[in-house]
C-alpha cells in the first residue's frame, strides 16, 4: 500500500467534521477544484458541517465543480430518492455553489450508453477531478461498482447486487421500488483522482473498511483497489475502524 492516512473520529459527527476539514483545506488551496462526490448515508453529516461552515464564512464553492458518482437509472432528478435530488437537498442548495457546474448522471437518459460516454466526456473536459470522496458498501463497492471479474474503467451501468438493493431498501417504500441498475463512475476516474477521501462509520462497515486494505486486491471486492492508490485519507470513525490491526 503507497499511502494510506486515517483520521479516527470518536464517532459519527467527528468523523464528519474531519472529512469535512479535508474538503475545506481542498477548497482553500484550489478553489476551482474539482470535488468527486457521493450519496448515502456516510456524507450526510459531512456535508451538513460543509453547510455550517459555508454558514460562518469559513468555506467558498464559488469556483468549485462537482461530479457525482452515480446515480439511479430511471429516476428522474426530482424524484427524492435521485442522487441529484439528495445532492440539492443535502448541499447544493446550502452552499454557494453554481448550479451550471455541478455534474450527475441523467437517470433518465434516453440511451444510457451515450450518458456514459456524456459523463465521462465531462470528467475529461474538467480536467479529472481532484478530490474524490467516497463511501465504501458491506460488500466493498464503491460508487455502484459491484463486484465483478474485473475492474470497470469507465462510467458505465451496472446492475445493482442483491446485497446492495437490501441494504438501500431503507430508502425506499418497499424492496420493489429500489432500481435495480444505476449509472455509476468507473474505478478508472475514481483511481486517477490524486486524493481519495473514505469516509466509514459503524460496526457494520468495519468487515469491509479490513477487506479493504488487509484482504487481496481484487474485482471481487472492488474497493481493495485503493490499496494501489498513493493518496487514500481514510476517514473513520472508532466502530469503522474497529478490525484494524493496531497501527
Ligand atoms: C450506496 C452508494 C455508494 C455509497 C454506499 C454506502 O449504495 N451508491 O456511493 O458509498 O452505497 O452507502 P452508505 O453511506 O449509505 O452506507
Amino acid at each position: 500500500m503507497n499511502k494510506l492516512r486515517i483520521y479516527k473520529g470518536a464517532d459519527y459527527n467527528d468523523m464528519s467534521r474531519k472529512a469535512a476539514a479535508v474538503i475545506q483545506a481542498q477548497l482553500t488551496v484550489k478553489p476551482e477544484s474539482v470535488l468527486g462526490l457521493a450519496t448515502g448515508s456516510s456524507p450526510v453529516g459531512l456535508y451538513d458541517v460543509l453547510a455550517k461552515m459555508y454558514k460562518d464564512g469559513e468555506v467558498d464553492f464559488s469556483c468549485a465543480k462537482t461530479v457525482n458518482l452515480d446515480e439511479y437509472l430511471g429516476l428522474s432528478p426530482d424524484n427524492d430518492q435521485s442522487y441529484r435530488y439528495f445532492m440539492q437537498k443535502n448541499l447544493f442548495s446550502r452552499v454557494n455553489i453554481d448550479i451550471a457546474n455541478t455534474y450527475v448522471p441523467n437517470g433518465l437518459a434516453a440511451d444510457p450508453d451515450e450518458e456514459c460516454a456524456r459523463y465521462d466526456d465531462i470528467i475529461e473536459k474538467l480536467g479529472g477531478v481532484d478530490l474524490q470522496l467516497i463511501g465504501i458498501g458491506v460488500n466493498g463497492h464503491i460508487g455502484f461498482n459491484e463486484p465483478a471479474d474485473s475492474f470497470p474503467v469507465k462510467t458505465h451501468v451496472e446492475a445493482l447486487a442483491e446485497k446492495t438493493i437490501n441494504v438501500n431498501k431503507r430508502f425506499f417504500k418497499s424492496v420493489d421500488d429500489v432500481p435495480r441498475k444505476a449509472f455509476t463512475m468507473g474505478i478508472g476516474a475514481i483511481m486517477s483522482a490524486p486524493v481519495v477521501l473514505l469516509i466509514a462509520s459503524g460496526k457494520e462497515k468495519a468487515q469491509a473498511l479490513k477487506e479493504a486494505f488487509f484482504g487481496p486486491v481484487t474485482p471481487h471486492f472492488p474497493a481493495s483497489v485503493l490499496q494501489f492508490h498513493r493518496n487514500v485519507i481514510l476517514a473513520a470513525d472508532k466502530e469503522a475502524l474497529s478490525l484494524f490491526p493496531d497501527r
